[in-house]
């Protein structure tokens, strides 16, 4: 039986327009289905929106939008910019969807029928940003999360009885590969052990969102509905047959991958919401860290977003997903910037990859008119052909396994390591020189450099794939094999280029980019710029003390000091430099 591949990514909020912290996660959780499609695995992705709650209703109040239609609009480009990067999801999910809300009422239903819900009166602190209630926050208090202030919110609620699996929990996380990485699976265990309060999983003092069964003057808590499109989108909840057939089939997912800020929505709410109503957890919550840009994280409130878009023009995907999974060391920080993307893509892309493709099949045209030569008879073979077998078998296997533990920039170093050597390789048997020669020890040389230099470009090509689909889609049809997405990537090995394939015609796939390329990209971003205030527009809460006025720095007649009386009238704040 075909084995199945469940992944998914977190469903975006509607309030901003997608930047390349949104691409990040979305490219990561591609190139891991594009493998597993590779592999062989039934594979489905659902990527959508989230576009419930209080957040998305100030937004669109703020837009002077209704709230459906400023979700149609941003959920729109979400989508148009996942088309555009040639995403492979199979599904798009919205939250405002009929399918999503029926099922999302059944999942309150089936939890409720078991005995886990209640109503109660809650009153706390609440971030209307990150949608969290802050537990043992005080009126003023900022959020832990994002650092804004959180509103007092009293009202009646349901609760959700999340005390009662604190020591489930515990023992799901005893399986060390269901939070990754190590240190986001210590700070769920330490916060669990620290003690689950019931959650409030309902609203009644705004209308945005799913009416709760039985009781529409309350809606459901936005996480709860976000959360369950992982399963209402495969049929969770539905009537209908195969709904009902791809739910058993797909569910459980194998893969939540998803930000660091949103860990214990993910590893603590999300295992109770589905243990409450009985249902099978995900295999893995795989937490990837934040993309920086000009040191803090790239977010719409901070105004320091780069939209995919710039790199798209300039660029292309291909060199937005290699520099993201390169660069980044998957589940740390790391910072963006145009000069490093720049760099990488000549250094990586157009001197590596595409250099290899280029110099080693107009070879091949040019002394084997456009056909893959034949490795010759022993006595044209010298150590180094064999050296980049070795080489190129050890790639396959390394990849392979440091791919599937999410380490993608070791992974890829891995099989750029098999193109360096190949370079070299090139370089020390100087095929150009060989071709010049007529006898025939030279060339039977010659086509043993050209096939081991082909079949090696084949290997990375294959290996490659799933990370820049198109340039090694082109790469796969310069070489005359076809369409390379039906490379079975668990029979990779060497020897497989059938001796005698004609190659297609052969172009550049990555062109160097000079210096005009950052600054085009750097201008681009500049005009799109809107200052962060206009952004975040959403209407303050009120602050918990009046502001003063700026204070004067300064006394005329102080000597430089301010007066006590100046003094009276300062705010002082305290911030925490996080990053640095
Ligand atoms: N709607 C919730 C998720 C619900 S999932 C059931 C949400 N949405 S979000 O729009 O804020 O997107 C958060 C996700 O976008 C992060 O978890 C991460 O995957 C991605 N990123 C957004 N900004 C990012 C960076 N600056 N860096 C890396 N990833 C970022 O939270």
């Amino acid at each position: 039986m075909t084995r199945k591949f469940y992944i998914t990514t977190p469903i975006y909020y509607v309030n901003a327009r997608p930047h390349i912290g949104h691409a990040y996660t979305t490219i990561a959780c591609d190139t891991v289905a594009r493998r597993q499609r590779m592999l062989g695995a039934d594979t489905f992705f659902l990527t959508g929106t989230d576009e419930h709650g209080q957040k998305i209703e100030r937004a669109a109040q703020a837009a002077g939008k209704t709230p459906q239609q400023y979700a149609d609009e941003i959920s729109a480009q979400f989508r148009a910019l996942w088309k555009r990067m040639g995403i492979s999801n199979d599904d798009y999910i919205r939250t405002t969807e009929d399918r999503h809300k029926k099922r999302v009422q059944e999942l309150f239903r089936a939890i409720r029928d078991r005995g886990f819900i209640y109503k109660g009166t809650y009153t706390g602190q609440y971030c209307v940003s990150d949608e969290l209630y802050v537990d043992g926050a005080q009126p003023g208090d900022p959020c832990p999360t994002c650092g804004r202030v959180t509103e007092t919110v009293h009202e009646e609620n349901y609760f959700f009885k999340l005390s009662a699996f604190q020591d489930k929990l515990l023992e799901l996380y005893a399986n060390p590969d269901f939070i990754r990485p190590e240190t986001r699976r210590n700070e769920v265990i330490s916060f669990v052990k620290s003690g689950l309060r019931d959650l409030s999983i309902s609203r009644s003092t705004f209308s945005w969102g799913i009416p709760v069964p039985d009781d529409p003057g309350h809606v459901i808590y936005v996480w709860l509905d976000a959360l369950a499109n992982y399963i209402t989108a495969i049929g969770y909840g539905s009537k209908h047959a195969g709904a009902q057939e791809a739910f058993k089939k797909y569910w459980p997912a194998d893969v939540h991958m998803i930000g660091k800020e949103i860990v214990r929505f993910h590893c603590v709410y999300w295992p109770a919401f589905l243990l409450a109503a009985g249902l099978e957890l995900p295999k893995a919550i795989i937490a990837h860290g934040w993309l920086l840009f000009e040191e803090s994280k790239m977010s719409k409130s901070r105004g320091n977003i780069v939209r995919t878009e710039t790199i798209l023009d300039v660029l292309g995907a291909d060199a937005l997903r290699y520099f993201l999974l390169r660069e980044v060391v998957f589940g740390q920080d790391g910072s963006f910037s145009f000069d490093a993307l720049v760099q990488r893509y000549n250094s990586d892309l157009a001197n590596g990859l595409g250099n290899l493709a280029s110099r080693t099949l107009t070879m091949i045209n040019r002394y084997f008119k456009g056909e893959v030569p034949y490795p010759s008879n022993a006595a044209s073979r010298a150590p180094g052909d064999d050296a980049i077998i070795i080489t190129a078998h050890r790639a396959i296997k390394d990849f392979g396994t440091l791919f599937d533990q999410f380490q993608f920039s070791r992974a890829l170093e891995t099989a750029w390591g098999l193109i360096a050597a190949v370079d070299k390789y090139i370089v020390e048997n100087e095929p150009w020189s060989l071709g010049e020669k007529q006898d025939e020890d030279s060339r039977s040389r010659l086509a043993t450099v050209l096939y081991t230099s082909a079949e090696a470009l084949r290997i990375a090509t294959a290996l490659a794939h799933p990370v820049i689909p198109d340039a090694t889609a082109k790469i796969w049809t310069q070489m005359g094999l076809g369409d390379i997405k039906k490379v079975a990537l668990a029979d990779l090995a060497w020897g497989q280029l059938p001796l005698g394939t004609k190659l297609g015609e052969i172009s550049p796939v990555f062109p160097r980019a000079d210096k005009s390329a950052i600054e085009r990209m750097q201008q681009m971003e500049e005009q799109q710029k809107t200052p962060a205030a206009e952004e975040t527009k959403l209407p303050a809460p009120a602050p918990a003390a009046p502001a003063p006025a700026a204070p004067a720095v300064t006394s005329p007649d102080g000597g430089g000091k301010i007066t006590i009386d100046d003094f009276a009238k300062m705010e002082l704040r305290v911030g925490l430099v996080k990053v640095a």
